[in-house]
C-alpha cells in the first residue's frame, strides 16, 4: 500500500504504458462543423481538388475572417500561410505548435483531445496552401492522453493525407517552457539544443533545416477548418460586441468552476468569470489576468471589457494565450507577482545575458520586499529592468518577463513597505 504522499505522486504521474485503458471523454463544440464523422476532412479533399483557384479563395476567406494566431501573438493567419505559400523553398514544412506551457493556458488541450479531427484537417490545409509536404504536431510531453486522442485520429487522418501526398507527425516536446518558443522548438526537431534563435529570419521563410516552416497554435489551425468549411461570413457572425468568431479560453484561479469554455468572441471578462461560477464565497474580483502569465494584469476596473485582441490591447493588456487568471480581493499582488518573475527565472533557457541575469535581479528584489528590507528605489529598478529586458532580449519570454510585476506596479501598487523598521 502506498503512503499518502506517495499515493499522491502516483496520482500524478504521467500515464505510461500500463494506463492504457485510461482516455479522455471527448466532448462536443459549437467549433466543430461536422455533424458525423463520416463527414471530416470534405473541406481539405475539395480544396486538393480545387487547384490554385482553391488555395487563394480560402486564403482570401481567412483574411476576410480576420482569424489572428491564437498562441498569444495574435499574427493574422492568412499573412502568415501567405507569406509561407510565396517563400522559395526546396521543400516546404507544416508544424502545429502544442507544446502549451503558458501559466494558466490549457485550452489546447481540450481541442486535442475533443477536436483532433480539425487539427488534423487544418494541418492538412495549411500542407496544400503553402505546399509542404510533412506536417508535424510538436506535442506538450506531459499530454499522454492527447497524444493517444491524437494518435488514434491519426489513422484516419492520414488516409486523406495520403491522398494529398503528405505525412502526419506527432513529436513529442523534449520538455521545458521554453520549448514552445517557436524557433526552440525547431532547433528540437532538428535535435539540438532547444534554445530560441535570433527572429528575423522568420520560420515563415526560414524555418525547420532553413527552410519555409508554417507555424500554428493548435487553436488557430481548429478555427482555420471551421472557417474554410463554413466561410467567414460564419465565422465573424458568432462574436458578440462587433468581435468576430469564437474563442477558447482557459478560467482558473479564484473562480468556482475552472476550466475551458468555449465562448463568443467579445464576451466580457465579467461574464466569463460568472460563467466559471463566481469567485468562491461571494468575494470581489482584485485583479485578472487576461492572458496567462505573459500578459499584463487589469484591475477590477477593466471587468467590462470584452476579450478579443482590440480590446484588451486598448484596456492595456492582451488576450495572449487567452487564459483568464481570476484574482479575489484579499490576496497579495506583490508575492503574486514575485511567484510569476520566479516562473519566469525558473524557465529562462539562459542564451542571452539580459534575461538570465535581469530576471535573477528581479527576484531577488522582490524577495527583499517581501521580506521587508529592499532598496527605496526598488520600484524604479525594476521598471529599469523591464525596458531593458524588453529591449534586449532574444525572445518573448525575456521581452514580457517583468511585464506582470510591473503591472501591479503601475495598476494595483502593493501597500507592503519596502523597508520594516
Ligand atoms: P512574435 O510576435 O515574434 O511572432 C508571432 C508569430 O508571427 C510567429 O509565428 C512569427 O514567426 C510570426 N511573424 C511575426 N512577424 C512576421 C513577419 N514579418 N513575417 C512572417 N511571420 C511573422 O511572437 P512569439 O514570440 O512567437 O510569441 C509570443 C507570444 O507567445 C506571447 O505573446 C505569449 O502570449 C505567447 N506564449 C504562449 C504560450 C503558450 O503556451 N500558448 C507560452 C509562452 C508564450
Ligand atoms: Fe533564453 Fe531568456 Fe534569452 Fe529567451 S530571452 S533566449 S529564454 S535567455
Amino acid at each position: 500500500p502506498h503512503s499518502g504522499a506517495a499515493a499522491a505522486l502516483a496520482a500524478l504521474r504521467r500515464p505510461s504504458a500500463h494506463d492504457d485503458h485510461l482516455e479522455v471523454a471527448p466532448r462536443s463544440y459549437r467549433v466543430d462543423p461536422y455533424a458525423r464523422p463520416g463527414e471530416r476532412y470534405a473541406t481539405v479533399r475539395a480544396l486538393a481538388t480545387g487547384g490554385v483557384a482553391a488555395a487563394e479563395a480560402l486564403l482570401a476567406e481567412l483574411k476576410e475572417a480576420g482569424l489572428r494566431g491564437m498562441g498569444g501573438a495574435g499574427f493574422p493567419t492568412a499573412l502568415k500561410w501567405r507569406t509561407v505559400r510565396d517563400a522559395p523553398g526546396d521543400e516546404k514544412f507544416v508544424v502545429c505548435n502544442a507544446d502549451e506551457s503558458e501559466p494558466g493556458t490549457f485550452k489546447d488541450r481540450e481541442l486535442l483531445a475533443s477536436l483532433p479531427h480539425l487539427v488534423w484537417e487544418g494541418m492538412m490545409l495549411g500542407a496544400v496552401v503553402v505546399g509542404a509536404r510533412r506536417a508535424i504536431v510538436y506535442l506538450r510531453h506531459e499530454y499522454e492522453l492527447e497524444r493517444r486522442a491524437l494518435a488514434r485520429e491519426q489513422e484516419i487522418a492520414a488516409r486523406v493525407a495520403a491522398e494529398l501526398d503528405v505525412e502526419l507527425e506527432i513529436f513529442v516536446s523534449p520538455g521545458g517552457y521554453i520549448m514552445g518558443e517557436e524557433t526552440a522548438l525547431l532547433e528540437a526537431l532538428e535535435d539540438r539544443r532547444g534554445e530560441p534563435r535570433n527572429k528575423p529570419p522568420y520560420p515563415g521563410i526560414a524555418g525547420l533545416f532553413g527552410q519555409p516552416t508554417l507555424i500554428n497554435n493548435v487553436e488557430t489551425l481548429t478555427m482555420a477548418t471551421a472557417i474554410a468549411a463554413r466561410g467567414a461570413a460564419w465565422w465573424k457572425a458568432q462574436g458578440v460586441r462587433g468581435c468576430a468568431g469564437l474563442k477558447f479560453v482557459s478560467v482558473s484561479g479564484d473562480v468556482v468552476r475552472p476550466g475551458v469554455y468555449e465562448v463568443a468572441t467579445g464576451t466580457t471578462i465579467a461574464e466569463l468569470v460568472t460563467l466559471a461560477g463566481g469567485v468562491p464565497g461571494g468575494a470581489a474580483v482584485q485583479a485578472v489576468m487576461p492572458g496567462g502569465a505573459s500578459t499584463a494584469f487589469l484591475a477590477a476596473d477593466k471587468l467590462e471589457t470584452p476579450l478579443d485582441f482590440e480590446h484588451l490591447r486598448r484596456a492595456g493588456s492582451s488576450l495572449g494565450s487567452g487564459a483568464v487568471v481570476v484574482v479575489a480581493e484579499g490576496r497579495d499582488m506583490l508575492e503574486l507577482g514575485a511567484n510569476v518573475t520566479r516562473f519566469f527565472r525558473n524557465e529562462s533557457c539562459g542564451k542571452c545575458v539580459p534575461c538570465r541575469v535581469g530576471t535573477e535581479k528581479a527576484v531577488v528584489l522582490l524577495d527583499e520586499w517581501l521580506a521587508g528590507h529592499a532598496p527605496e528605489d526598488t520600484p524604479e529598478l525594476l521598471r529599469q529592468l523591464d525596458r531593458t529586458l524588453g529591449q534586449t532580449s532574444i525572445c518573448g519570454l525575456g521581452q514580457v518577463a517583468l511585464l506582470p510585476v510591473v503591472s501591479i506596479l503601475d495598476r494595483l501598487p502593493p501597500t507592503r513597505p519596502l523597508r520594516r523598521s
